[in-house]
């Protein structure tokens, strides 16, 4: 069993790190947007369906940027190739992350590389190459917009591209859905979610109290996983209902009308399942504590639920959150972080992630997950 090395859309390195340990486990990082899992044949299926997984890299090498010459790393990838690529035609494909590797360009490394490797029995193709040798020039951020505890130094990371990853998703635009409203999700946050709340197993289904026009329904059933639905608004389950048949994804879906409180008595008791919801809020967004006992309601009805479930929510924050580490005197919901963390507890959950995210300038929202307390 190898180890494949993954790639992180720059939007959201850290959210990407967590999207990595919730689909395939343990992760070593070796830039903020470069990490390495184990390749166990039974989860690696997960990464097509990821949010901020760019691209998956096999048989890879890397070593420290720093002073390293172009010469030297064309060198090194030569020796690697030497072992690892099979007679045929391969492509060398090399880009920037951040402010790459010195100044070292992309079209250098790829052309001292080709040149090296080619010989009688490899011939560079860039059409449409047997193998696709991807090198990848890391150096530090030039900026981001979400604070990250992770430091990026220069690293050179090369190795051959896995086709189970085809770029970060984007998805379909939610306007081109029959029933759209402005509430609705962005796709690429919705499937984020879905993916954060994985926990060793794919959930046994996704359960969505708050579903509005169906934005985490939607993703959830395109990757296979039956969903149950509700809103309290009946022109939302209508909707969500037509969305989720246009989409025509894969998993199962049903879909009712009742309040959130209540998931644990009309839906019955599951397990294994994931609660993925984006709840209201009042009108003050993070300063009003409208939609807390809500939420706090909804935890317990779904702890009744599901003892061994997980949850991923989104809750409206203080923009100035996405500047630093999360304090417990962040402003959550109209609550302090620290106070609120205690509430989710008592209702049986306990916070394993909050990162920030940010929506605009007044307004972040903190991506919570939760496990089982117990
Ligand atoms: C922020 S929106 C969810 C948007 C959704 N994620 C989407 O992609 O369209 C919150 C939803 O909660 C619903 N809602 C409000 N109070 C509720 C309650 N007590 N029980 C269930 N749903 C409720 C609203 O009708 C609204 O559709």
């Amino acid at each position: 069993m190898g180890r494949i090395a993954l790639i992180g859309n720059g939007w959201h390195p850290t959210l990407f790190r967590e999207e990595v340990r919730a689909l395939l486990g343990p992760v070593d990082t070796i830039h903020p947007r470069i990490v390495l899992a184990e390749s166990k044949a039974s989860v690696l299926e997960r990464i097509s369906r990821a949010s901020l997984i760019e691209s998956a890299i096999d048989s890879f090498c890397s070593i420290r940027g720093g002073r390293v010459t172009i010469d030297e790393i064309a060198s090194q990838i030569g020796e690697w190739a030497e072992s690892n690529i099979p007679e045929g035609t391969f492509a060398v494909r090399a880009r920037r992350i951040g402010q790459g590797v010195g100044n070292i360009s992309r079209r250098e490394i790829e052309e001292k590389t080709g040149a090296i490797i080619s010989d009688g029995t490899r011939r560079v193709d860039l059409e449409s190459p047997e193998f696709e040798i991807v090198v990848i020039l890391a150096g530090p951020e030039d900026t981001s917009s979400h604070w990250d505890d992770e430091e990026a130094g220069e690293s050179v990371l090369w190795g051959i591209r896995d086709d189970l990853s085809n770029g970060s998703y984007i998805g379909i635009s939610p306007t081109e859905r029959p029933f759209f409203k402005p509430v609705t999700l962005d796709p690429r946050l919705a499937r984020l979610m879905v993916s954060l709340s994985y926990r060793g197993e794919t959930p046994s289904m996704v359960v969505d109290p708050f579903c509005g026009t169906g934005g985490i329904a939607i993703e959830s059933s395109m990757t296979g996983i039956k969903v149950l639905a509700s809103d309290l608004d009946s022109r939302m389950v209508e909707g969500t209902r037509t969305n989720l048949e246009w989409a025509n994804g894969a998993g199962d879906f049903t879909v009712k009308q009742l309040s959130a409180e209540m998931i644990h008595q009309k839906w019955g008791p599951v397990s294994g399942c994931s609660f993925v919801f984006d709840p209201p809020y009042g009108r003050n967004a993070w300063t009003s504590e409208d939609g807390l006992d809500l939420f706090i309601s909804t935890l317990s009805s779904a702890k009744e639920m599901c003892p061994d479930g997980t949850v991923c929510t989104m809750l409206p924050c203080s923009p100035k959150s996405v500047e630093g580490p999360v304090s417990e005197e962040l402003e959550v919901m109209g609550a302090k972080w620290g106070h609120l963390k205690t509430r989710i507890q008592q209702t049986g959950w306990e916070v394993i992630v909050n990162c920030p995210v940010r929506v605009h300038r007044s307004l972040s929202r903190l991506v919570v997950t939760c496990h089982p307390a117990d």
